[in-house]
């Protein structure tokens, strides 16, 4: 491998990697009011009890915010088996073949006794809530100002999408690039795209989302902006109404990991992996080192970790190690670890199996982050929300020869699974081929 084609190996990586998550988003926010706070069922909820199920059970209302069932935007949905109806404002205030018109004591009376505004008693999978007058009125206002939060940014003749100024220039030129120099009108309005420099003020940013987020994602709860693309790979699972990612999750890419390296080697993890991969480590029966009582790094060693294990990995490694790791974690070690003369075993989450490395991973990272835009805006609609938006990638299935197959309908929050295993072998050996080879990994 030539110090060029490490270079390249390494520049791939830099996606994700280069973009140290120091940002933790929403940290300056106000408290949300209690009405927001049932709606969205923020964690740490407890003011309010919910009623829950035939029998009733009382829980904090934090697990049964309105919008797991009606939706972020209110407008209904689907959960499994059960169908949610449109609690929208407008909805409700009018009549329906079902029930009359509600009004704010009307509305008040269904949430506590589970009775309608025509008398008939909810199905018990409408959970009651316990709650006093001045909450229920916080809450039917909030319904209304939920609509205008929904559209926010939403105009006849334009829809603004804000990019993370911090991701850098190139991905939106790219994006630019690949969207056509005029942009594009979806159902009458221009896609604008404008460019944030403090994405951690989420709160502030006047756009319908946010594109390319160098916020810390694990951390991220949006409360009206939601995050489209983030450059760092999902921790687990987070709500699809709020993130929508292109990356395999650094649990699946810490599985194929795993995967891929043999039974005997080591595994070097942090407080930052350990949550994520305990379950999978203990069903394999592995054992755990901690970084700080790591003094030597000969042989196989599989790293799960943040900046500061991996300089530490890096300071111990040598031509006898071979060392395991997730691309996008190992990025900022990346030079130091190649010319170390160790091995280097790595995932690469931003590769199709069959594509080739020559197009640069952040030319093919914004072309397919315009076509999933373009294609999530097409079919949102007119009336376009965030809500709208967010489960209309659930019937967005891409399939393009330089990126993973996108499938949300499968993998609400991250469209994939897949990441490719690397192999950059040991330097130095100046003249030898590129000995890049990779395996295939889709659970
Ligand atoms: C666990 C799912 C779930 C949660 C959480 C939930 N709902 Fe419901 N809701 C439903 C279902 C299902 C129905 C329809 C039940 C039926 O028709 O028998 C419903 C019905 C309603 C209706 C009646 C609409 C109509 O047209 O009559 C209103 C109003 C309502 N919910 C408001 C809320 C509010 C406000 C919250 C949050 C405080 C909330 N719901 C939380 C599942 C849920």
């Amino acid at each position: 491998m030539t110090l060029g084609s490490a270079r390249r190996a390494g520049a791939a990586l830099v996606l994700a990697g280069a973009l140290s998550p120091a940002v933790v988003a929403g940290s300056e926010r106000e408290a949300p009011s209690l009405a927001e706070a049932l709606y969205l069922g923020l964690p740490g909820e407890s003011r309010v009890a919910a009623l829950v199920g035939a029998a009733s059970a009382s829980v904090p209302a934090s697990g049964f915010g309105c919008r797991n069932c009606h939706g972020r935007d209110g407008r209904g949905g689907r959960e499994g088996a059960l169908s949610a109806p449109s609690i929208e404002r407008a909805v409700l205030d009018r009549a329906s073949a079902r029930r009359p018109a509600y009004t704010e004591a009307a509305f008040g009376e269904l949430l506590r006794t589970g009775r309608d505004p025509g008398g008939r008693l909810l199905d018990s999978s409408m959970p009651r809530y316990v709650l006093d007058p001045a909450a229920v009125h916080a809450l039917w206002s909030y319904l209304d100002i939920r609509a205008g939060i929904e559209r926010r940014r939403v105009s006849a003749d334009a829809v603004v999408l804000a990019f993370d100024g911090r991701a850098g220039a190139d991905l939106p030129a790219a994006m630019a690039r690949a969207l056509g120099a005029d942009g594009l009108i979806l159902h009458g309005r221009r896609l604008r795209f404008v460019s944030i420099d403090e994405p951690e003020r989420l709160d502030a940013i006047e756009a319908f989302a946010l594109l390319f987020a160098t916020v810390r994602v694990t951390e991220f709860r949006d409360r009206n902006i939601p995050l489209l693309f983030p450059l760092t790979p999902l921790q687990s699972r987070p709500r699809p109404d709020e993130v929508r990612g292109m990356f395999a999750s650094r649990s699946d890419q810490a599985d194929a990991l795993l995967k891929a390296a043999p039974a005997t080697a080591r595994v070097v993890v942090d407080r930052s992996g350990r949550s994520m991969i305990s379950d999978l480590i203990a069903s394999e029966g592995r054992s755990l080192v901690d970084p700080s009582s790591l003094t030597e790094l000969d042989g196989d060693v599989i790293v799960i970790g943040d900046r500061e294990t991996w300089d530490q990995v890096a300071r111990l490694a040598g031509p006898g190690s071979r060392i395991f790791g997730l691309g996008s974690e190992m990025a900022g070690a990346f030079e130091r670890l190649a010319s170390s003369g160790a091995h280097l075993v790595l995932t690469d989450a931003t590769m199709a199996s069959d594509a080739s490395a020559e197009s640069p991973a952040r030319d093919r990272f914004a072309r397919t982050a315009a076509a999933l835009i373009v294609e999530a805006v097409s079919l949102a609609g007119r009336d376009l929300t965030r809500g709208g938006l967010m489960r209309a990638f659930d019937r967005i299935r891409l399939s393009r020869r330089d990126w993973p197959p996108i499938d949300y309908a499968r993998h609400p929050a991250t469209g994939t699974r897949e990441s490719v295993i690397r192999h950059i072998p040991s330097r130095p050996a100046p003249d030898r081929r590129d000995g890049r080879t990779m395996s295939r990994n889709e659970p």
